[in-house]
């Protein structure tokens, strides 16, 4: 048999993973868990490139490492660990900023969203966060990243930084490619259908977030956005809203969006609401509960990342050790 590819993809704990992450990021994950070499990683260090609660940001990454355990990622199967707890990504990162350009950097676009919203004070590490980015994905070996389009540019820059550092010295990254699944559903806010749903959205009711509770999904359904037209089709352009609550209801329900319509039409809006929120409850119901037992035991939680970590160091040591090599630094003794 064909050894397993390497897969490396990488969630910031910016804030509760909402049903965007899920149906459009790691339902997926799960999936494909048995068919590759998996790296899944708890971006905290990609997260303080814009300002973070030092408390907040420590409990939404345990929060965050348990939630992808409980949604199905198996610690057998993957590699899941926390970024800060590999010193190599850092290590590395230093290194390849020594072979990446300001042009390149000022060209990232979402560099150039991001730091408008900061104002006057852009943090030096949000221009450098797609070298952070690269590194995480070389010190792998990487064949596959998936990711959403927004991160397409990042991708090309670390293939751009990696050819580069093959061509100075002798091949020592693999070129990783963008894995965009075509089943990996976008889901869009409930409150301004026509932009992502965001984790970190300021207006609740925008997300439905993997611990809401039941009658907080019924809550937020019930005020999603629609239109005045009281019917339930599928129409991207003309009916966002309705659109994206149908696109929801086919991942919840692991349908096309033509079956999925198929089976509400007809339903007065407040019905297809109902129905959306309790398909969302059904999904969400065993992953709570995973989740709540997982929570319940810290040290157990604690002792899964370690055993994560030091399976990725492993092999972030063994790249990162190459590289030092090759660009000159004196090993240090033993
Ligand atoms: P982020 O929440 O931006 O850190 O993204 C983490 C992962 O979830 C990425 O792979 C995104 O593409 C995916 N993702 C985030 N929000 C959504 C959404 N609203 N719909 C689909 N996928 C999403
Ligand atoms: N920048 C990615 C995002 O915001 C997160 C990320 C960091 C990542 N490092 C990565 C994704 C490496 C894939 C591979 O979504």
């Amino acid at each position: 048999m064909a050894e397993k590819k390497n897969l490396f993809s990488g969630i910031q704990p910016s804030g509760d993973f909402t049903i965007g992450n899920y149906y459009g990021a790691i339902k997926n994950w799960v999936k494909i868990q048995y068919d590759y070499n998996c790296y899944f990683c708890i971006v905290d260090l990609h997260a303080l490139t814009v300002p973070q609660d030092a408390a907040a940001l420590r409990r939404r990454t345990m929060e965050c490492y348990a939630m992808l355990i409980a949604s199905g990622l198996s610690l057998e199967e993957t590699t899941l660990f926390v970024q800060s707890h590999v010193p190599a990504h850092s290590e590395l990162m230093w290194l390849l900023n020594c072979f990446t350009y300001m042009g390149e950097l000022s060209r990232m676009t979402q560099y150039k969203d991001k730091s408008v919203k900061q104002g006057e004070n852009v943090r030096a590490a949000l221009f450098d966060y797609p070298v952070l980015m690269a590194a995480d994905i070389l010190l792998y070996q990487t064949h596959l990243v998936p990711v959403g389009d927004d991160q397409k540019q990042h991708i090309e820059l670390t293939r751009d930084i990696a050819t580069r550092f093959n061509h100075l010295y002798s091949p020592t990254f693999e070129i990783p490619e963008g894995y965009y699944p075509k089943t990996g559903a976008r889901i869009m806010s409930l409150q301004e259908p026509t932009s992502k749903m965001s984790k970190s959205d300021t207006n609740e009711n925008a997300f439905i977030s993997l611990k809401d509770a039941p009658d907080t999904i019924v809550r937020k359904l019930k005020r999603a956005v629609t239109d005045s037209e009281a019917a339930v089709h599928y129409d991207e352009k003309n009916k966002p809203g309705i659109s994206n609550l149908i696109q929801i209801y086919a991942s919840a329900c692991d349908m096309d969006i033509e079956n999925a319509q198929r089976e509400v039409e007809g339903l007065s809006y407040a019905d297809f609401k109902l129905r959306v929120a309790e398909a969302i409850i059904e999904n969400l119901k065993p992953i709570q509960a995973e989740y709540a037992r997982l929570m319940s035991d810290k040290a157990v939680l604690e002792e899964y990342m370690k055993v994560g970590a030091d399976k990725a160091e492993r092999t972030a040591v063994k790249t990162l050790r190459k590289v030092q090599k090759k660009v000159g630094l004196v090993p240090r003794g033993r």
